[in-house]
């Protein structure tokens, strides 16, 4: 596990989308696993620079995102789908077939569950994973819990889940209370992941990484990975 301190949110973002970029050159057509929020805004826009650059190809690259809210369509501006493509998708010369969001709007969503699951699967799994974290450990939508979920699934949000994302919205109200989400084991699949996160998530990053490995804190599990990068920034 490396852990990275940066001064600023800018630094954190330059770092992370350098490993995010280094995975493409190395790996042209490589899988992402995306992540949304207000951590990831900052590398996906440096993501961008690069591509305008000239220094990025993202025309073989594939991507697959963690988790989309149920309930809203991927033009609703608080879907995680609209979220990549105003952040990303919409700014690089990925093929929008290529990027995957789980369908929060399915009719049957306990079979887009499988569905998601095993489309990650087919597409040979993830190659870097970028994950956010939430106050009280959740990655994903993996909220606190007593038993580590193992695949794609539906989750009821907690409150305080609900309520950190109401900033987003227009009322409290219309904060979707369930999301479709990768499991712990669909994340602890990816060949690396990188942790992202500001510098008031140190209490539950040092819980998350020093601390017992427990459901109850869902980010604990990465202490099982071989291969995690965690950036810490002091000033968002
Ligand atoms: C988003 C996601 C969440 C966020 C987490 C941190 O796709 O899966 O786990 O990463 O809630 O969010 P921010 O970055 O807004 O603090």
């Amino acid at each position: 596990m490396r852990i990275i301190k940066t001064n600023t949110y800018e630094e954190m973002s330059v770092l992370a989308a350098n490993m995010i970029g280094g995975q493409v050159l190395l790996k042209p057509n490589c899988v992402l696993g995306l992540a949304t929020g207000s951590s990831p805004i900052g590398t996906y826009k440096t993501l961008v620079e690069n591509y305008e650059k000239g220094i990025l190809d993202f025309s073989r690259v594939q991507t697959v995102n963690l988790d989309e809210y149920c309930g809203l369509s991927g033009d609703n501006p608080n879907s995680y789908r609209y979220f990549m493509n105003h952040h990303l998708f919409d700014h690089i010369n990925i093929d929008k077939a290529n990027t995957h969001v789980p369908n929060g709007n399915a009719v049957d969503l306990e079979a887009e569950a499988i569905r998601y699951e095993k489309f990650i699967e087919s597409i040979g799994g993830v190659d870097l994973q970028l994950l956010g974290i939430g106050h009280n450990g959740h990655i994903g939508f993996n909220e606190p819990t007593t038993y580590f979920p193992k695949d794609v699934h539906t989750v009821n949000l907690t409150e305080s889940t609900i309520n950190a994302n109401s900033r987003l919205f227009e009322r409290r109200e219309d904060v979707p209370t369930q999301a479709i989400t990768m499991g712990i084991g669909t994340i602890m699949k990816a060949n690396k992941i990188l942790l992202i996160a500001g510098e008031d998530k140190t209490d539950i990053i040092e819980k998350s990484l020093y601390g017992k490995v427990t459901p109850e804190v869902p980010a604990s599990v990465l202490q099982l990975h071989k291969d995690v990068t965690v950036i810490i920034c002091k000033k968002k």
